[in-house]
C-alpha cells in the first residue's frame, strides 16, 4: 500500500463513523488518502475530523468557495478508489451514472479500480433494487467488500453492516499485492446446495449458502485462473471476468456439468454440498395430503467427488470438503482417501461460526501425507485464501 494513492469516499450512513479508523488504517499503511463526503456523509461525522486524520482537504462537493474541485483530475490521480461506507443511494447512482455530487462525480471519471463497501439496514440491503444495484457494478468490473451479518443501528439484526476497517484495507491489500500465480490454470469448483424434486413444487435440499464455493473461486479468479463455477441453486451470483457460471439444481446435473469439464481443467474443487439420496419417482402431479404417514423411497445420486477421483490424471488436483458433525478427524481421513483427494477441507458444525451460511469459517485442511493443519476462525473469504495457498504449494 505504500505510496498508493487511494480516494476515500464516503456516504450517508452511521456507518460513517468507521471511515475515520479506516483513513487511518490507510494512511499506517502508506497510503495516501483524498476524502470525499457526500452532503449527507457530514451529517455523520465532520470533514475536519477527516480532513486531520488524511491530512489533506476534504471536498464534499463538486465546487466550493476556492473553485472547482476536478474531480476529472483526482479520477485520474487516484491508484484505487473505496467507498465506505457505500448507501442505498449512492449505489443506485454509481450503477445508473447519475452525477449530483462529488463521489458520483469522481467515480465516473476514476480509470482506476473501484471498490465499494455497503451498509445499510437488512432490508434494504435484500431489496431487489440494492441487489441489482450492486450486480449492476460488479458487472461494471466494480469490486464489492461483502457486507458483515450482525447488530444494525436499525436494532435488527442480519446482513447490511459494512466491512471492518481492518477488511477493506485486507481486500486492498490483496489487490495490490496482486497475486497472479493462477494465470493459465482452469479450475471447475462446484458449490451450493442441490434440490432435488418430490414433485412440481417440494424437493429434498440443505442449508448450504455457496458463500465458501463462491468465495474460493473468486479468490482463484482475482489470483488469474480461469474458473467454472458449477453453483447448484445459491442466492449468490457472482459475477467476475474469469468465473463462468454453470447453474444447476439438481446432484444429477451437478455431476454431468463437473465430469464434463473435468477433463480439461487442472483443479477440481467439490465444495457442494450434494444431496446423497434421492426420490426414486418424481410425481409429475403435487402429491396429497391423505394417509397419516407417507414413505418415500430414496435412491443414491452420483457421488461427483468419487467419480471425478477414479478418473484424475496425474499433473490435476482434486481438493474436497467435509462437514462433520462427530468423529471429525476419521470421517475426513475416509473420504480424503475414498475419493481420492489431494487434500481435504474439514470444518466441524460444532465449531462456533463454522459451517453454513456464516460469514466465517473455521477449517482443518489434511493431507495425503498424513500432515493436519489447523486454521484460526476467519472469514470466509480469508478461509477460501488460506485454500488457495494450499493448492498453490501443491
Ligand atoms: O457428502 P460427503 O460428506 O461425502 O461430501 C464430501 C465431499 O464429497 C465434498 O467435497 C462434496 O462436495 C463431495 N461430494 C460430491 N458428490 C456427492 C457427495 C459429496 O462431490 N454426491
Amino acid at each position: 500500500m505504500k505510496g498508493k494513492k487511494i480516494i476515500l469516499g464516503i456516504s450517508g450512513s452511521i456507518a460513517a463513523y468507521k471511515a475515520a479508523s479506516l483513513s487511518r488504517l490507510l494512511i499506517k499503511c502508506g497510503a495516501e488518502v483524498q476524502v470525499l463526503m457526500t452532503p449527507a456523509a457530514t451529517d455523520f461525522i465532520t470533514p475536519l475530523t477527516l480532513s486531520t486524520l488524511s491530512k489533506r482537504p476534504v471536498f464534499s462537493k463538486v465546487s466550493s468557495e476556492e473553485g472547482w474541485n476536478n474531480h476529472v483530475e483526482l479520477g485520474l490521480w487516484a491508484d484505487a478508489m473505496i467507498i465506505a461506507p457505500a448507501t442505498a443511494t449512492t449505489l443506485a447512482k454509481l450503477a445508473n451514472g447519475l452525477c449530483d455530487n462529488v463521489i458520483t462525480a469522481v467515480y465516473l471519471s476514476a480509470r482506476c479500480p473501484v471498490f465499494f463497501a455497503p451498509a445499510m439496514d437488512v432490508d434494504m440491503w435484500k431489496h431487489p433494487a440494492t441487489q441489482r444495484n450492486v450486480q449492476q457494478l460488479q458487472s461494471y468490473g466494480n469490486h464489492l467488500i461483502p457486507v458483515g451479518h450482525g447488530e444494525l443501528a436499525s436494532g435488527l439484526v442480519g446482513e447490511g453492516r459494512m466491512a471492518e476497517p481492518e477488511d477493506i484495507v485486507a481486500h486492498l491489500q490483496a489487490f495490490f499485492a496482486k497475486k497472479t500465480d493462477f494465470t493459465g490454470k482452469k479450475v471447475v469448483i462446484t458449490a451450493g446446495p442441490t434440490y432435488e424434486p418430490l414433485d412440481p413444487v417440494r424437493f429434498i435440499g440443505n442449508r448450504s449458502s455457496g458463500k465458501m464455493g463462491v468465495a474460493i473461486a473468486e479468490v482463484l479468479a482475482d489470483r488469474g485462473a480461469k474458473v467454472r463455477l458449477v453453483l447448484g441453486p445459491s442466492k449468490l451470483m457472482p459475477v467476475h471476468p474469469n468465473i463462468e457460471l454453470i447453474r444447476v439444481q439438481t446432484a444429477q446435473q451437478m455431476y454431468e456439468a463437473a465430469t464434463h469439464n473435468f477433463e480439461q481443467q487442472h483443479i477440481g474443487i467439490l465444495a457442494a454440498a450434494v444431496a446423497d439420496y434421492r426420490p426414486i419417482d418424481v410425481a409429475d402431479k403435487k402429491i396429497k395430503k391423505k394417509s397419516d404417514k407417507l414413505s418415500i423411497a430414496l435412491e443414491k445420486t452420483p457421488d461427483i467427488a468419487a467419480s471425478l477421483g477414479k478418473v484424475k490424471q496425474k499433473g490435476q488436483l482434486l481438493i474436497g470438503f467435509a462437514l462433520e458433525t462427530n468423529n471429525e478427524l476419521d470421517n475426513a481421513k475416509g473420504k480424503l482417501e475414498r475419493k481420492n483427494f489431494d487434500f481435504i477441507v474439514l470444518n466441524s458444525l460444532r465449531d462456533k461460526g463454522a459451517g453454513f451460511n456464516h460469514d466465517t469459517n473455521k477449517i482443518t485442511i489434511l493431507h495425503r501425507s498424513g500432515e493436519v493443519k489447523a486454521f484460526d476462525l476467519k472469514s470466509k473469504t480469508a478461509v477460501a485464501a488460506d485454500i488457495v495457498n494450499e493448492i498453490r504449494e501443491l
